[in-house]
């Protein structure tokens, strides 16, 4: 009897090891962890809107942004940066988060308001026992018309506990990240000329009521009952070339020994087995991309990479044809055969975009 408890508990570690091998190699997403230079709050940023829903941890190296009745709130890099790597470990609201948005983004629109570069990642709250859905997207020059936005879901519920999110931006690509993972790409093509944003930008996070489109295309509301909403944000990091925001143009000479400096981190290298996480990814959680969207861009943008694989999942509304996991497509295939042996026809699943 001893024996064999103190056999099986010298063999538990190795099952769990056994375990975690087997899915990280199952899910492709066990990429090593970047090295990162954290900042404390008042180091890299300053409240935007909102102070008294913005609240530090005592170290000052976490801050919680609140949504309440009366206002959500934000926080800015104090510096505009030419290039960089935007990071934080976010966990979001739980429970009833429709209509609320939790906005991770570079932006430039205070100092070009006609002409302004964007790099989104925003999280779009959820109804109750339906996962968080999340987009990215990004604008340049004041493309404000052009659109180019990716919808996913995640591997994780990401208000149960922190993971990182990142925006990579260089001269050459942008890469978006969650944890290690990167889960787009865009490299960087002339075709695109001011599409790509190439002015200095500031490090934005925000919580705000975003009701009349952020869930189910705004059918869901935000829901005061469950307030306050409370998103939390810690080990930030702000790589990049500095700038003071009233400095109107980057000093070329100096950027260019920050990017050389950017673009040798780990994160700016998409290794191979990061490729194949990214494809991964992609394949079971992305549900709308621009690039599929041959109704709204009937000319594909130059910087789209068709996957032909991928693209017939996709309807010409840049909408997955079934749901986004095989367990939902199982579903949504029963759900059909009721509703044809009643002799409905099918709608779209997918209605918030
Ligand atoms: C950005 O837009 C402005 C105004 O439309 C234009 O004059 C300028 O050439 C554009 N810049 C780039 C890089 O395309």
């Amino acid at each position: 009897m001893i024996m064999g408890r103190l056999q099986s508990e010298k063999l538990a570690p190795f099952f769990s090891l056994l375990f975690f091998f087997f899915f990280s190699w199952f899910f492709g997403f066990s990429t090593a962890a970047f090295n990162l230079s954290i900042l404390s709050f008042d180091e890299g940023y300053s409240p935007l809107f909102g102070d008294g829903n913005l609240v530090r941890s005592p170290d000052g190296h976490s801050v919680r942004l609140l949504l309440d009745v009366y206002t959500g709130s934000g926080f800015i890099s104090s510096s505009m940066y030419q290039h960089g790597f935007f990071s934080a470990k976010i966990k979001l609201p739980s429970d009833y988060t429709a209509g609320i948005v939790v906005a991770f983004y570079t932006s430039n629109g205070d100092v070009y308001q006609k002409t302004h570069d964007e790099l989104d990642i925003e999280f779009l709250g959820n109804i109750e026992g339906k996962p968080w859905r999340f987009q990215t997207n990004l604008y340049g020059n004041g493309s404000t018309n052009r659109g180019r936005e990716e919808r996913y879901r995640l591997w994780f519920d990401p208000s149960k506990e922190f993971h990182r999110y990142s925006i990579l931006w260089t001269a050459k690509n942008i890469i978006f990240y969650v944890d290690e993972v990167p889960i787009r790409e865009v490299v960087r093509n002339d075709e695109m000329g001011g599409d790509y944003p190439s002015k200095p930008m500031s490090l934005y996070a925000t919580i705000w009521d975003a009701s009349s489109w952020a869930t189910n295309g705004g059918k869901n509301k935000v829901d005061y009952r469950y307030a306050p909403f409370i998103s939390e944000f810690k080990e930030l990091v702000l790589d990049g070339c500095a700038m003071d925001p009233i400095q109107e143009l980057p000093d070329a000479a100096a950027c260019s020994v920050t990017d050389t400096w950017l673009e040798s981190h780990d994160y700016a290298v998409i290794t191979p087995a990061r490729r194949a996480a990214m494809r991964k990814f992609r394949q079971h959680y992305m549900y709308y991309s621009y690039c599929y969207d041959t109704l709204r861009y009937p000319v594909t943008p130059p910087e789209c990479v068709i996957d032909p694989t991928e693209r017939q999942r996709f309807q010409d509304t840049g909408r997955l044809k079934f749901g986004g996991s095989h367990r939902k497509q199982v579903r949504i295939t029963r759900a059909r055969r009721k509703r044809r042996s009643r002799g409905a026809s099918i709608s779209n699943e997918q209605t918030d975009m």
